[in-house]
C-alpha cells in the first residue's frame, strides 16, 4: 500500500509539473548562479527563501492573491517575504535587487508596469534567479530571453468575452429601452495592464459577434480603483441619464464603486441598467446574489497562486521553458445569480 501511494504521489508530481508547461528537464547547475546559492538536483522546497513583489498592496484583487501566495508558500515551509511596490516601478526595481543581493532561491513578481518587464527579466536573468511573473503579462518575445522564467495568469480576452455573454444572457440582450442598440459606458482599468485592454475589447466584441448593435457613450480610465469607478459612473449617469443601459467595469472594485452611483441615481440593476465586473471579489459575489450586479467573472486568485507556486517549484527543480511556451493560464469562470452560491465561502 505504501509503495502504491509513493508511486501515485510521484505520478501526480510529474503530471502537475507537465501541466505547468515547463519542459520538465532537470538542468546541470547554471554557472551563472551566484556563489552563495546552494544548487541541488532536487527542488529547494521546504526551507527555500522566496521573494514576492506585488505592484501595490492597495489593490483589492491583488490582496486576495498575495494572501493566497503567502499562505501556500508558508504552508510548504518556505521563508517568504512579500513587498509592496507602492505602484512605483523604480521602487520595485530596488526591491528586486535587494532580494537578489539577499540570495533568495526564487522570485515571484507582479510587475508595476508591464513595459518594465524587459528590464526586470534582464535583471533576474543576469542573477540567474528562477522567476515567476504574475498578473501583468509581458510579450512572448520579452520572456523568450530567459528560460527559467514563466508567466502565470489568465487569458484576459476570455474574461471580456464572458462579460459580454453575461449581457447577452439577459432577457433583452442589454437593449433595455428597445431602440435596437446596446448603449454602454466602459470603466477601464489601468490600460498599461493588458487585462484592461483585452477586457474592454472583448466584452464589446462578444455583443457585436452575436449581431448586437452597440453604442459607446463613454470610455474612462478608472485604474482598477473603487472610488474612481464611483466618480466616473456618477458623471456618466449625470451626463447620459437613461441612455446608459450597460455599465462594463474591467474589475469588480470599480463595479462596486459604480453600483454606489447607480443606486444614488435611483437606478435599479437588472431592471433599468446592467452592471458587470471581473474578479469575483467577496463584495461582488454578495451583490450578484442580492441582484445588484448582473454578474461577474471569477479571476481565480487562489488557482493562480497555486499554479504560480507549482511553476516556481518546477523551476527550482530545474524546469526550463521554451520560447513561446512561457505563459501558463488559469481559466476564468462566469458568475451569475444562478451559480454564485458555488463561489461563496
Ligand atoms: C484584476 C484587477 C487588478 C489588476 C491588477 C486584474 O487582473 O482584475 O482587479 O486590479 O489585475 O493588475
Amino acid at each position: 500500500m505504501k509503495k502504491f501511494l509513493a508511486l501515485l504521489l510521484t505520478l501526480v508530481m510529474v503530471l502537475s509539473l507537465a501541466a505547468c508547461g515547463g519542459d520538465t528537464q532537470t538542468e546541470e547547475p547554471d554557472t551563472e548562479e551566484p556563489a552563495d546559492q546552494t544548487q541541488t538536483e532536487e527542488p529547494a522546497a521546504q526551507g527555500g527563501t522566496i521573494g514576492v513583489c506585488i505592484y501595490k498592496f492597495d489593490d483589492a484583487f491583488m490582496t486576495t492573491y498575495r494572501n493566497a501566495l503567502q499562505e501556500i508558500l508558508e504552508g510548504k515551509g518556505y521563508t517568504v517575504t512579500v513587498v509592496d511596490g507602492n505602484n512605483d516601478q523604480a521602487k520595485q526595481n530596488e526591491q528586486i535587487n535587494t532580494f537578489i543581493t539577499q540570495g533568495v532561491d526564487a522570485l515571484i513578481i507582479n510587475p508595476v508596469m508591464t513595459s518594465a518587464a524587459a528590464t526586470i527579466i534582464d535583471t533576474v536573468k543576469t542573477a540567474g534567479i528562477p522567476t515567476v511573473l504574475i498578473n501583468r503579462e509581458p510579450t512572448a518575445d520579452e520572456m523568450a530571453v530567459y528560460d527559467k522564467l514563466v508567466y502565470v495568469g489568465c487569458d484576459a480576452s476570455q474574461s471580456g468575452t464572458m462579460q459580454g455573454e453575461l449581457i447577452l444572457d439577459t432577457p433583452n440582450k442589454g437593449d433595455i429601452n428597445g431602440d435596437g442598440k446596446v448603449s454602454y459606458i466602459m470603466i477601464q482599468g489601468d490600460p498599461e495592464n493588458i487585462d484592461a485592454k483585452l477586457r474592454t475589447e472583448y466584452s464589446v466584441k462578444a455583443l457585436t459577434d452575436a449581431g448586437v448593435e452597440v453604442e459607446q457613450l463613454n470610455l474612462t480610465r478608472g485604474d482598477w480603483d473603487r472610488e474612481k469607478g464611483q466618480t466616473i459612473c456618477a458623471n456618466d449617469l449625470a451626463q447620459f441619464g437613461d441612455q446608459v443601459e450597460v455599465v462594463f467595469c474591467n474589475n469588480d472594485d470599480m463595479a462596486i464603486g459604480a453600483l454606489q452611483s447607480i443606486q444614488a441615481a435611483g437606478r435599479k440593476v437588472n431592471e433599468d441598467i446592467y452592471l458587470v465586473g471581473v474578479d469575483a471579489l467577496d463584495a461582488a459575489l454578495n451583490e450578484v446574489q442580492a441582484g445588484n450586479m448582473t454578474g461577474t467573472v471569477l479571476n481565480d486568485a487562489n488557482g493562480q497562486a497555486a499554479k504560480a507556486v507549482e511553476c516556481m517549484e518546477g523551476l527550482l527543480a530545474g524546469d526550463t521553458y521554451a520560447a513561446g511556451e512561457q505563459s501558463v493560464y488559469v481559466d476564468y469562470v462566469k458568475v451569475t445569480p444562478e451559480n454564485v452560491g458555488d463561489f461563496m465561502k
